[in-house]
């Protein structure tokens, strides 16, 4: 998918450090459908108060199959730090 390859290409021009790390996997990854928590393509399925976030093994099999068009992110879901940083931020959208 296009959009995936081209956000993949920005992912590792960014050097991603410390607690920072999950909001700028979610910028790479994520904000260009759901900015601020929300969902710009399904708007009645934001993030923010998503059951997919209730626990760590839902978030990661969620981010392991596709969605619609959302693509499936099995190489975050299987980057231990990167999917721990990832779920920490958001978690945090409100
Ligand atoms: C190309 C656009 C796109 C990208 C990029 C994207 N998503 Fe999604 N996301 C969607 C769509 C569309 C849905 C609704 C899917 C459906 O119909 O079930 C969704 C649904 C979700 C849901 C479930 C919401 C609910 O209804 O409970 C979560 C959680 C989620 N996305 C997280 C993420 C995370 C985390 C990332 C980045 C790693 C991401 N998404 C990247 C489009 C996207």
């Amino acid at each position: 998918m296009i959009v995936n390859k081209s956000l993949g290409i920005l992912n590792s021009n960014i050097a991603l450090a410390g607690s920072d790390e999950g909001a700028a996997t979610f910028k790479n990854n994520c904000a260009a459908c759901h900015a601020g928590g929300k969902n710009i393509m399904s708007p009645n399925k934001p993030i923010i108060g998503s059951s997919e976030l209730k626990s760590k093994e839902k978030f990661t099999k969620f981010l392991s199959t596709t969605h619609g068009v959302m693509p499936s992110f099995a190489k975050i879901a299987s980057d231990e730090p990167t999917l721990n940083g990832l779920y920490e931020y958001v978690k945090t959208l409100k």
